[in-house]
């Protein structure tokens, strides 16, 4: 079989533009290329803003060097000792891979390309701690509206003396990482602990809430195995269904039920989804095995085996032509 000069042509350009996809996409993937947002262009390009930034990164990097335990401002270091400015931080984050640019919450202006122009309206405001929860919330509504009802929340919006967390506390401002149940304990006792005075059994409890989430995903996906070998073997799975459902609606609200701070009822409410998990388990060892109707080779059958037939002659008809 030869083909026509034409189709070699074609073929030719794919293969070129395939070979220059592959060969681009490493450095996509390690700097996020935004169209129309020279925030990031621009940025991208600075390391350290400024002297002042340079010298205080230069002393966080000896504290770590020398092991003197992290303040809860340093944090951000000891979690990405390699990474030391607010693009590179952002670049690998989260917020980059979903579109989360800097004017979102700094404001200013993207579509501008001199810096001056760019930086007409960047608002600090915004990005005051104690004024992260408005900020961040614009887009995490249900983590707001509980964080509202928080301990947290409400000392921050008093003011006055000593610590409170705001999302940037936890989370940091570029990076926006989320503490897993193992670095939990670590970092609440930074401010909860005995010295403080401000409840030092925290930090414990928070692992332990922590933990049984994951305990709550292992029973979710052992409960669903077991729903799927029992609707194989036909037997009837409404009920366990039903419980299932409830203990990942539950799962899908740990985030936003967490920022209410309240470890008691952040545990009962997971509690609660193991339970349905449990039952759920329960009940496909117990239903029985409903009939299935036997059917008889209907309409659709004799149709599928004529077209096969059909398809067979054809086929041998092509060939001997
Ligand atoms: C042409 C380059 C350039 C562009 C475009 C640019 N910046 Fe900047 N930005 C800088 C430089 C350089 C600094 C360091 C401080 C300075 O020189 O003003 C800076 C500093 C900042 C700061 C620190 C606060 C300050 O005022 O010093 C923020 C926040 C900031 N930029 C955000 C933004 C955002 C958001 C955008 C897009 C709307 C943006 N930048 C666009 C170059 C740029
Ligand atoms: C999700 C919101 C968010 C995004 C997106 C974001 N920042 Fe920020 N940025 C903040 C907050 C909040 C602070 C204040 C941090 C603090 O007080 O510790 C901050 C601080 C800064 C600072 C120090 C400013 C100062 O006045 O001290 C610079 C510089 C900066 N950001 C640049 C950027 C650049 C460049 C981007 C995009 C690559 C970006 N930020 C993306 C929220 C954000
Ligand atoms: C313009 C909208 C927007 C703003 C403003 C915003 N976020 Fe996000 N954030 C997102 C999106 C989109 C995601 C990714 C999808 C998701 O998890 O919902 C995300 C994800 C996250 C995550 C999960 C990260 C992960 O790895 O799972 C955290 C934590 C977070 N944001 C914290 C913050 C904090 C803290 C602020 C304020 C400083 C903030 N966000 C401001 C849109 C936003
Ligand atoms: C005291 C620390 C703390 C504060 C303050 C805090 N968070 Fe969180 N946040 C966490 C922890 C820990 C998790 C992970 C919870 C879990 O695994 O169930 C989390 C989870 C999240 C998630 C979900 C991440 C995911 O994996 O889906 C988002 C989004 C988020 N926080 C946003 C915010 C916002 C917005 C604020 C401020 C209104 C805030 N957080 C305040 C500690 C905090
Ligand atoms: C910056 C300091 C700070 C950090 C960090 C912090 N907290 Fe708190 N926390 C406080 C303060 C202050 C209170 C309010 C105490 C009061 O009013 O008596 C509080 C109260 C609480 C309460 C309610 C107290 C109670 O007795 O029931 C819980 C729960 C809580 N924090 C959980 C956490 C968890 C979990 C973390 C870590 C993810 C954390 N906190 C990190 C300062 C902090």
């Amino acid at each position: 079989m030869r083909l026509k000069n034409g189709s070699r042509i074609i073929i030719g350009i794919v293969f070129v533009l395939l070979a220059i996809s592959i060969l681009q996409a490493p450095a996509t993937a390690a700097a996020p290329n935004l169209p129309n947002n020279s925030c990031a262009d621009c940025h991208r390009k600075l390391l350290f803003t400024s002297e002042e930034q340079r010298q205080f990164v230069d002393i966080r990097i000896k504290h770590l060097e020398s092991g003197i335990s992290c303040s809860i401002v340093c944090h951000e270091d000891k979690l990405n000792k390699s990474v030391a400015s607010t693009y590179a931080l952002w670049s690998i984050s989260t917020h980059a891979l979903f579109d989360v640019t800097c004017e979102k919450c700094h404001g200013g202006n993207k579509s501008a390309i001199l810096k001056n122009d760019a930086h007409q309206g960047l608002s600090s405001i915004n990005i005051a701690r104690a004024n992260t929860p408005e900020t961040c919330g614009k887009c995490h509504e249900s983590e707001l509206d509980e964080f509202k009802s928080s301990q947290h929340f409400k000392k921050l919006e008093a003011g006055g003396e000593g610590p409170s967390p705001a999302c940037i506390t936890c989370h940091q401002a570029h990076s926006v990482k989320v503490l897993t149940a193992s670095e939990i304990e670590d970092f609440c006792s930074n401010c909860h602990n005995r010295i403080t005075g401000i409840n030092p059994a925290v930090p414990k409890n928070a692992e332990n809430a922590l933990n049984s989430v994951n305990e709550l995903q292992v029973e979710i996906s052992k409960a669903r195995s077991a729903i799927i070998s029992a609707k194989a073997k036909g037997k009837d799975v409404t009920g366990a269904e039903s419980d299932l459902e409830s203990a990942r609606t539950i799962l899908k609200n740990v985030p936003s039920v967490w920022h209410r701070f309240n470890l008691t009822y952040f545990e009962t409410e997971v509690q609660k989804g193991i339970a349905d998990t449990k039952k759920a388990e329960k009940e496909t060892a117990e239903s029985q095995t409903t009939p299935l109707p036997t059917k008889a080779p209907g309409f659709e059958g004799i149709m599928l085996v004529s077209g096969l037939i059909a398809a067979y002659f054809l086929h041998t008809r092509r060939i001997s032509q």
